[in-house]
């Protein structure tokens, strides 16, 4: 078998993690809201009609953040539309997705299904349709107390205190010919601009997200976040990475090591960031926000066929197998392994679609096989992430070459006493026996090891299966002296904690 060694060493500090690294999406989109976290029918909708099951499930991930309402939705959206007495709401064509949006959840139920999960709000503003008024209005609306003509309506509303919205993203992927409301680096640029200067003249404490390419690929990829970030600079905090994975070609080991290319992706944004800053000799350093990710494309050719202007209709309800939960363990990592500047990032999406929580109208709700690695290392990955050194055997593959088989990052929690340290191997091939040295932090025993190993590739979970793919716990009896001896099997992702003395 062949060997791996690894040193977890106490100063190999990357990072304070910030909790919004664990954060998700729920779009206006197919089942998402509607017949997702929404089902007033359902038995288990409480009386505002949201699904208790579905908020149990979202509870046990701890989502520290969600962002809302788009997505491609926002860039037609009238929030407007979404607040005051429901009779009132228009119903509106969504021409992102070409259905009807009845408006029926708008902002004051979904805050109160955010309050029940435990969660906040990444509200985005339209950028796509509209600009700087609506924009600066909404803020009014949301966060300024009283006194104003847009915060007395939020108060008629019956919401007497602002919602005090923290987090906000400055329209969504202006680069696509998809989007309503393309623009142009430049023309995006000053116009997130002037709408950030305003959102902040109305409240100073908010954190801004540009929008940055809406994929690696793009054409216009890298001059794109220069020219915005040279527009925006003073005025944001943050820019926005978004890409999703797929495996069209059935090319699993390519698909395996998609962490290669997040790695890569993030390495180059900040290198403009850092150019930016240096261009504008400025103190200040911008962020990364990657604020959707995920796998996608099970359902990319059957989803062309959906009929227009339907309500709800199920959309981008993809199926998730043990490889995917793989790769999005494997992001998982290299997210934790780019925290000093990945501060926020977005599972997309939550329920239904793209997500990891799936319900049956009228019926079940279950797992699908990438909740796993998300809910671990949401639930146990916080505190400082800290590098791991590794030394393993790499290989080639068709899109990338000297591809090392182990990825990992590890997290120390002063609060906790703990060290729990993630380790996907990305290889088809090798079992790896792999030596792990623990010395510099004191560690007093294993109290964890969790696998999601030894699946089909494309075995899944569904309604009918929901344990198909789920981890196992494994023995603990792999810590002596200072360090980890254990077997890592090929195709798995591991999750080990450790009880660390005062
Ligand atoms: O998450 C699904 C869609 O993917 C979002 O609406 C859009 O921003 C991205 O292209």
């Amino acid at each position: 078998m062949k060997q791996a060694k690894m040193i977890v060493d106490r100063l190999n500090h990357i990072s304070q993690i910030d909790n919004r690294i664990y954060g998700s999406f729920i779009e206006h989109l197919g089942r998402a809201v509607y017949d997702g976290i929404y089902e007033p029918g359902h038995p288990l909708a409480d009386e505002a009609g949201f699904r208790k099951d579905v908020i149990e499930l979202v509870k046990e991930l701890k989502v520290p953040i969600v962002r809302y309402p788009g997505g491609n939705f926002v860039s037609g959206f009238n929030w407007e539309d979404s607040v005051g007495p429901k009779q009132n709401r228009p119903k509106r064509l969504d021409l992102a997705w070409f259905t009807t949006e009845t408006n029926e959840v708008g902002m004051q139920e979904f805050q109160n299904w955010l309050d029940e999960v435990d969660s906040e709000m990444m509200l985005a503003v339209n950028l796509g349709t509209r600009g700087v008024d609506a924009a600066r209005n909404l803020v009014e609306y949301a966060n300024h107390k009283e006194g104003s003509y847009w915060s007395d309506l939020r108060k008629s509303h019956g919401k007497k205190e602002p919602y005090n919205i923290k987090t906000w993203c400055l329209g969504n992927e202006m680069d696509g010919p998809w989007q309503m409301g393309q623009k142009t680096a430049y023309e995006y640029g000053r116009l997130a601009n002037e709408t950030a200067k305003m959102m902040k003249w109305v409240d100073p404490s908010i954190e801004l997200v540009a929008c940055g390419s809406s994929k690696m690929v793009m054409p216009t990829f890298a001059d794109w976040e220069a020219t915005v970030l040279t527009e925006t600079y003073d005025e944001v905090d943050y820019i926005s990475l978004h890409n999703y994975w797929a495996n069209f070609e059935d090319d699993t080991a390519s698909f395996l090591s998609g962490g290669v290319l997040m790695d890569d992706f993030i390495r180059s944004v900040v290198a403009i960031c850092d150019y930016v800053k240096a261009k504008k000799r400025s103190k200040k350093q911008i962020n990364l926000s990657f604020d959707e990710w995920n796998v996608w494309y099970h359902t990319k050719e059957s989803d062309k066929e959906i009929e227009h202007w339907l309500q709800a209709p199920p959309r981008l309800e993809d199926v998730y197998n043990f490889e995917d939960a793989l790769l999005v363990g494997g992001l998982l990592i290299s997210l934790l392994k780019n925290s000093d500047r990945v501060r926020m990032a977005c599972l997309a999406q939550l329920v239904n679609v793209i997500a990891p929580i799936m319900t049956e109208t009228g019926g079940k709700s279950w797992k699908q096989a990438i909740y796993y690695p998300y809910y671990y290392t949401s639930v146990y990955g916080r505190g400082e992430a800290l590098k791991v050194n590794l030394d393993c055997p790499k290989y080639d593959c068709r899109e990338y070459t000297d591809v090392t088989m182990l990825d990992s990052v590890a997290v120390y929690s002063e609060e906790e006493r703990t060290l729990t340290l993630f380790v996907l191997n990305r290889s088809m091939e090798e079992d790896l026996e792999v030596a792990c040295d623990l010395r510099t932090l004191d560690i007093e025993s294993c109290i964890c090891n969790i696998a999601i190993e030894g699946y089909d590739y494309k075995a899944v979970n569904t309604a009918q299966q929901p344990d198909a793919v789920i981890p196992v716990e494994k023995s603990t009896k792999i810590y002596e002296d200072g360090y980890m001896n254990t077997v890592i099997r090929k195709s798995s992702w591991n999750m080990y904690r450790f009880r660390v003395n005062r």
